[in-house]
């Protein structure tokens, strides 16, 4: 045969596939998520995510050095927060010394130039264990937003760089960013959960936070799986009302929209691998059925090349040593 054209020569070597290799993985594309629970020097295993923990601001701080020194430069704040501070107008969310607020300032102190990302829903903070506040069976919209706004305030009063709205309530970033406006926080940034699918990969994350939906399910806010065109309009409508970051979440089944979403807009898009999708690999690998390294690998890659610049992921510390090392 005297082919003109031999496309196995780029792939010959390790080092002539290191050379046209088309997507990089570094340490700062990672977002690590991170749980905070009350207390000293706690550290507990979440059972449905192997190898993942809820720690105490203590330990969280520790864990937040090691992270910088691994070269991953931001994190993404959830918290546990106690049942007999839960109710139906997200009290303790807006609390000046709530675990949110204190673990925002601990991880500043400690580690000053670490980005820090937090989380503003109510779920955690619900009774309902919904993202907004409830009257009768309805998620209601308007109020929610409401003390979105004054949530984002107060995690940005407490050194916030990015609040990172995770409810899709209708109207929540322009409101956001004019609340933060409103009062002097011009730096504070936004990072919208812009196409975020009512998916059942979420469970694990559930039960990491105790937040599982009390009654029916989030399918009146969080969107439907079956929708691509709905997930433009979502983006487009969040960078126009401030968003500086946006999100498609979950990740691995929704490469199309990551891709479509990279082609439509001019801000960073993020992606966010689950509590499910880690939960999955996780599984495969402990039964021996799937090489977790390269599964991480494989997967964040993929993520990074359907257009997503950063990834938030459970595995952002693990693929931060592979990456580099
Ligand atoms: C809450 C929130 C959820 C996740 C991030 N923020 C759960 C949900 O919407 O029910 C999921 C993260 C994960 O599964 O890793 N607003």
């Amino acid at each position: 045969m005297h082919l003109i054209r031999r496309n196995r020569i780029l792939r010959q070597s390790p080092a002539i596939r290191a050379m046209v290799a088309e997507t990089i993985l570094r340490p700062s594309d990672f977002i690590a998520p991170l749980f905070i629970i009350e207390g000293a020097g706690v550290k507990e295993e979440i059972s449905s995510m192997q190898g993942y923990y809820r720690m105490s601001i203590d330990l969280t701080v520790q864990e937040v050095k090691e992270l910088w020194g691994l070269g991953i430069r931001s994190v993404l704040l959830f918290i546990k927060c106690k049942d007999e501070l839960k109710d139906n107008a997200g009290t303790e969310a807006l609390n000046p010394d709530g675990l949110m607020q204190r673990s925002i300032k601990a991880i500043k102190n400690a580690c000053p130039d670490m980005v820090v990302m937090t989380d503003v829903a109510l779920d955690p903070f619900s009774t309902y264990g919904h993202d907004g506040i409830v009257e009768g069976n309805e998620i209601v919209n308007d109020a929610t937003v409401e003390v979105l706004a004054q949530m984002s305030i107060s995690h940005a009063r407490a050194g916030a760089d990015f609040v990172a709205p995770s409810d899709m309530m209708d109207g929540r970033i322009a409101a956001i960013r004019e609340a933060l406006e409103s009062k002097g926080l011009s730096k504070t940034g936004i990072m919208a959960y812009s196409a975020k699918y009512a998916s059942c990969f979420y469970g694990p994350f559930r039960d990491a936070l105790d937040s599982a939906p009390g009654f029916g399910d989030k399918k009146t806010y969080q969107m439907d799986y079956a929708n691509r065109i709905e997930a433009i309009k979502e983006v487009l409508m969040d960078v126009e009302e401030g968003a500086d970051i946006v999100m498609v979440k979950p990740a691995m089944a929704y490469l199309d929209i990551i891709r479509e979403v990279r082609d439509r807009v001019d801000v960073p898009v993020s992606a966010y691998h689950v509590s499910g999708e880690y939960a999955m690999i996780k599984a495969a690998a402990q039964m021996g059925w799937l090489d977790e390294n390269k599964a991480i690998l494989e997967s964040l890659t993929a993520i990074r090349r359907a257009g997503a610049s950063l990834i938030a992921t459970y595995f952002a510390k693990d693929a931060a040593r592979m990456v580099v090392g």
